[in-house]
């Protein structure tokens, strides 16, 4: 008989719904994994590139699995896509590597892709009980945290995408007034994404790390809506 784990997300209303896209990657599927064996979970959407044909880069695909979800609110978002590399060109070291090519297909997966998301799912939310949004975006992305430099063209998309959760969660509290809509950061965590980089730092597994996220989510008041955290809820300055 498979065991039930503590419930993490006591916060939400029973039977609640929650959708994870980009359920296939290293982060969205360890989430997925917790998430099925809430007690309180009503129904878990799993949406994904390589499962469902739900695409960032074709508006089409992500409205389409917006209208399928029906008229049974959301009550947890999160959305789990990114890359770091982008056709096998690693991010930047030095300015002089930057290409716009890559840049661009940086900015349309790391954050317009997001914003269509926000666009398409954001009006879904629950709006007569309490409702969570999370879209993972990283630390690097701060700018008053960068002391390092490189990997500008990450860099830079996800600081756009943390500009954009910032801007949707202020117009979705006036029509959700229970829901909170944060930017988070997963800590540096063993997935494909990272393989190449998190050696050199310690990295949590996946599965840790969706445990935190969502002991984070379950906790954050919607007074911080907008917020940039981490995975522990502690704030992360823009
Ligand atoms: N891992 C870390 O240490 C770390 C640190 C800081 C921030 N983050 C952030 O955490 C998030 C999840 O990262 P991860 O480590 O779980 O990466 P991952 O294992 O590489 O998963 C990436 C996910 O993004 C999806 N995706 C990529 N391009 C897409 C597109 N065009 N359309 C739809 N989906 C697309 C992938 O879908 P398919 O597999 O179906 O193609 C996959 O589900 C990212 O936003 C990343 O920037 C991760």
């Amino acid at each position: 008989m498979e065991t039930m784990t503590n419930p993490i997300l006591a916060s939400l209303p029973e039977n609640f719904r929650a959708v994870v896209i980009g359920a296939s990657g290293g982060i969205g599927s360890a989430l997925c994994a917790l998430l099925e064996r809430q007690p309180d979970i009503g129904d878990l959407v799993q949406l994904s590139r390589s499962r469902n044909g739900f695409d960032l880069l074709d508006e089409s695909t992500i409205e389409a699995a917006a209208g399928a979800l029906g008229d049974r609110p959301i009550h947890l978002l999160i959305c789990a896509t990114g890359v770091l590399t982008v056709d096998d060109r690693p991010p930047e070291k030095s300015i002089r590597q930057i290409d716009p090519g890559v840049m661009l297909r940086q900015f349309q997966i790391n954050a317009i892709g997001p914003a269509i998301v926000a666009k398409h799912f954001l009006p879904r939310l629950d709006r007569q009980s309490r409702s969570v949004a999370a879209f993972l975006s990283a630390r690097v992305g701060s700018i008053g945290d960068n002391r390092l430099g490189g990997w500008i063209s990450y860099r830079s998309a996800k600081a756009a995408l943390n500009q954009i959760v910032r801007t949707a969660s202020i117009e979705v509290t006036r029509t959700h007034p229970h829901a909170a809509v944060i930017a988070i950061h997963p800590g540096t965590v063993r997935t494909k994404l990272s393989d190449p980089y998190a050696k050199r730092h310690s990295a949590v597994s996946a599965g840790q790390a969706a445990n935190q996220i969502l002991q984070t989510l379950d906790a954050v008041q919607v007074e911080r809506s907008g917020s940039l955290l981490a995975y522990d809820g502690r704030g992360i300055s823009w």
